[in-house]
């Protein structure tokens, strides 16, 4: 915390007192004057707030992190009031339109579009680091004919770090960038060997003359064809949803990520970090419990029990509401337009119909209009998912491959940044103190 006489000399006497909170600690009469930067005051300043000398200072409470920011980034931007979504400063809805996934993941590994050269690097690099260790395979067969693909996928990425012992050099720059290259190549793989086993179909290998989602679809649902021929609508449908799934700043799971990346362990250990976060029903979870849930209504003349269930707190209507967004998420309107295109080439969807109604009724309700809840990206994402065939338990996993280079650019961004160190929050301690230990039979 800078008083603000230092402040001013600082900067050259250029601070005002607008740049500055002004705190009275009334236990004390004191008063302090903390810097505002960004729109933030420094946590650590409060610890200067003291009653005396062996106080330890003031700290902050925060559960969940409601108004904290951990990191200066420089990745995504959103508006939450205004539905803005950019990365590196490019609208969601432009690189939606012009650009594709493996462009976008390398926009936001390196912060700027590629050159035709650059570009052709990248896509050959990625291309060609797809396969897998065979022993990765074997590790794979081990799990149960049922294991959720989800569980597989997190286990193998954390695995991948015992093949790659050279990513633990974390400040390497080859070692950095092998592991990007990697990660966001091999994630499809993974991720289709996980299908094929809750199937018990045998594993289809990368075809390195297919594009990024053509060659997920032919890993996934390559039969007994030479090539696999996927729908170029339903490839490109993929691809923009990888687009849309692809950063999203400071979420539940890159904030693992990051969290676990902070005592600088190597990338695939802390990426195995964000894909056990995103499991989880309230992150990337959320998908597959739309359509559960969406099953569940099963017709559109219950939708209105069914909202006043989850207005009774009985239930939760998922796919609505997000911590940033208290507009309509620009990832959902995108992928809305979508599941019509999608919908054309593989036949209707009876829960269409159900999902457009619920979030009109919803829309139209005070319940949800009072709290500023609307659809989130994946109120419509599972419903393609369906279409292209996938089960509801490959949604999360479809949801993880493109995070993955989101993660890794976040992950980039923290080690370079000098004043990370390991994530470690404070507690308020409410239990018992120095109770007196009594034995087994005393008890
Ligand atoms: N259905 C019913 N009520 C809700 C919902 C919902 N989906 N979301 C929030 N609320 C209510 C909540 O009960 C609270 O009401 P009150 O103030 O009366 O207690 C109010 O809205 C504020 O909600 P909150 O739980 O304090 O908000 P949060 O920022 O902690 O939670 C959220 C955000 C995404 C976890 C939550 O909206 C939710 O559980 N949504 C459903 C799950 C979902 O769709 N998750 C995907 C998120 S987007 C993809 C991703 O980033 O992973």
């Amino acid at each position: 915390m800078a008083t603000q006489d230092t402040q001013q000399e600082r900067d050259g006497g250029a601070a005002t007192a607008e740049n500055f909170l002004s705190v009275t600690d009334n236990r004390t009469g004191k008063s302090y004057e903390l810097e505002i930067t960004d729109g933030t005051v420094r946590a650590m300043d409060f610890r200067e707030i003291k009653v005396d000398d062996d106080d330890f200072g003031l700290m902050t409470y925060d559960p969940a992190f409601k108004n904290t920011a951990s990191t200066r980034s420089r990745i995504a931007y959103i508006d939450g009031d205004a539905g803005v979504l950019e990365y590196r400063g490019y609208p969601i809805e432009e690189l939606c339109e012009h650009s594709n996934y493996l462009e976008v993941a390398y926009l936001l590994i390196y912060g700027e579009l590629p050159t035709e050269e650059q570009w052709g690097a990248w896509e050959h690099e990625i291309t060609h680091h797809t396969y897998v260790h065979e022993n990765i395979k074997k590790l794979m067969e081990g799990f149960r004919y049922d294991a959720h693909p989800m569980g597989m996928l997190l286990s193998t990425v954390g695995a991948l770090s015992t093949f790659y012992p050279g990513a633990n050099n974390i400040t390497d720059d080859d070692e950095q960038r092998m592991a990007a290259v990697r990660l966001i190549a091999k994630m499809p793989t993974l991720a289709a060997f996980a299908y094929r086993h809750n199937l018990g179909l045998p594993y289809v290998y990368p075809d390195n003359d297919l594009g990024y989602a053509e060659n997920f679809l032919s890993m996934l649902f390559k039969m007994a064809e030479w090539k696999y021929d996927a729908d170029p609508r339903l490839a490109r449908a993929l691809d923009v949803l990888f687009i849309l799934h692809a950063d999203h700043e400071q979420n539940a799971s890159t904030n693992a990520v990051r969290g676990v990346g902070s005592t600088q362990v190597d990338p695939y250990s802390a990426v195995a970090a964000g894909v056990s976060a995103l499991y989880g029903p309230l992150h990337g979870g959320a998908n597959e419990q739309v359509l559960r849930m969406l099953d569940r209504i099963g017709s559109t003349d219950n939708i209105p029990d069914f909202l006043e269930g989850v207005k009774n707190r009985e239930e939760r209507l998922m796919g609505f509401g997000h911590r940033v967004y208290k507009n309509y998420d620009p990832r959902a309107r995108i992928i809305k337009r979508h599941v019509d295109e999608v919908l054309e080439v593989t036949g209707k969807s009876p829960k269409l119909e159900i999902a457009v109604e619920l979030e009109k009724r919803a829309l139209d309700d005070e319940f949800f209009t009072e709290r500023k809840l609307y659809p989130n990206v994946d109120y419509y994402s599972g419903l393609i998912y369906e279409a292209l065939g996938m089960p509801t338990e490959m949604f999360t996993v479809i949801f993880a491959i493109p995070r993955t280079s989101g993660w890794v650019a976040q992950w980039l961004e923290l080690v370079q940044d000098d004043e990370q160190a390991i994530a470690r929050p404070r507690q308020i301690y409410d239990g018992e103190r120095e109770r007196e230990y009594v034995g087994l039979e005393e008890r």
